[in-house]
């Protein structure tokens, strides 16, 4: 049983095993020997489904009990940000998710092509072949001929060790570690620590009035982003369909929700370590002239991927003032650092 502390939800498990390149399946054969396999499985409602050969050892195990799991690393801590000296405090972030269930062999058509189904669209989901249909005779074949498995969520246990059993001043000594070292992965594990410990208040990298700052972009906060920018003077009707992607490949983001929810400010970065660029500042109009803007590039400077970049580039119309508050001056003004050079472009339709 696990710390209740550290328990994941149904959703978080759920999700966990969606999000899983690679599960893993252990069981055992009727003689006693322990079965472990790596797993492209498919997660429906009820359990976790794959395929396999009739000669496989897997097929041995049907009727066996199973479990399959799967474990995201968030972060290593190293013992340093927790004490200066002693080693114990090492520790390892992560979230995890065992299912146990009875492994079965699925024999209904109807059933099996539901999982072979939910496996295309796992890994082919551009489509471009025909739904899998126990009615369409060119399934009938396969659908008859291949091994179909199941471990349904008989229970289902989730473990999400992200600092819960901490003081709330630890666990502020190891976010402000964590955006120190920077290392990838980084800023999204304070994220994931601070959602597991909600009464922590922000530390001071992320402190701001009245909205909450955040340095990690998930995936669901895109469209928040795209509809801040869409209207925005520098993307086009044809060029917008590239924010969502833009955003995906910055080297930094940064941005500030309310406290209900919504996202009213963003910005982002891309960074080879030499030089970054800063591009898409954006503060919601009903929160502008509050100095959200200011805060919000005081934070991007600081993120670890721009921190250290000897050069900062930006490119604006308008809003000079605000940047030039940060040390930016306009490079048109400064004497060429190689009087030879041409900067170039190669434009596409209109981008
Ligand atoms: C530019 C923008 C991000 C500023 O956000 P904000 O939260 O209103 O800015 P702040 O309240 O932090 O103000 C920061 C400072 O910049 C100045 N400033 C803000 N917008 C300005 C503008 N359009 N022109 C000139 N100065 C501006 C403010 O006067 C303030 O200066 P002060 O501290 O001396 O009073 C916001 O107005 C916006 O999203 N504009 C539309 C998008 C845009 O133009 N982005 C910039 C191009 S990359």
């Amino acid at each position: 049983m696990r710390r209740p502390i550290f328990r994941g939800t149904q959703a978080s498990a759920l999700a966990l095993l969606h999000r899983a390149e690679v599960l893993h399946l252990a069981t055992t054969t009727p003689g006693g020997a322990p079965v472990l396999r790596a797993l492209d499985g498919a997660v429906l409602p009820d359990g976790v489904y794959f395929h396999g050969a009739r000669t496989g050892e897997k097929a041995l195990c049907m009727g066996r009990a199973a479990v399959v799991s799967a474990v995201e690393l968030v972060a290593h801590l190293p013992s340093w940000m927790s004490h200066p000296t002693r080693a114990c405090p090492a520790s390892t972030l992560y979230r995890s998710v065992q299912v146990h269930g009875t492994l079965r062999e699925v024999e209904a058509p109807a059933e099996k092509a539901r999982a072979l189904e939910a496996l295309m669209q796992r890994w082919q989901p551009e489509g471009r072949y025909d739904p899998v249909d126990p009615a369409d005779p060119q399934y009938q074949g396969e659908l008859s001929g291949t091994l179909v498995f199941a471990v349904p969520f008989e229970s289902v246990d989730c473990k999400e060790k992200l600092l819960q059993n901490k003081e709330p001043e630890q666990i502020l000594a190891i976010l402000a570690g964590l955006w120190r070292r920077g290392q990838p992965g980084d800023v999204e594990a304070i994220e994931a620590v601070r959602a597991a410990n909600p009464s922590v208040p922000a530390p001071p990298f992320l402190a701001a009035d009245g909205v909450r700052l955040h340095a990690a972009l998930p995936e669901e906060e895109i469209p928040a982003v795209e509809a801040l920018l869409r209207d925005e003077y520098w993307w086009g009707p044809e060029t917008a369909p590239l924010i969502a992607g833009a955003h995906r490949a910055a080297t930094a983001w940064v941005g500030a929700r309310e406290p209900g929810g919504a996202l009213v400010a963003s910005a982002r970065a891309m960074s080879d370590g030499k030089t970054a660029w800063i591009y898409d500042v954006v503060v919601a109009s009903s929160h502008r002239g509050r100095g959200l803007g200011k805060r919000l590039m005081t934070l991007l400077l600081d993120h670890p991927a721009v921190r250290h970049a000897p050069a900062v580039m930006l490119a604006t119309r308008d809003a000079q003032g605000l940047y030039a508050r940060f040390g930016f001056a306009d490079k048109a003004q400064e004497p060429k650092r190689w009087p030879t050079m041409t900067d170039m472009v190669l434009r596409r339709g209109r981008g």
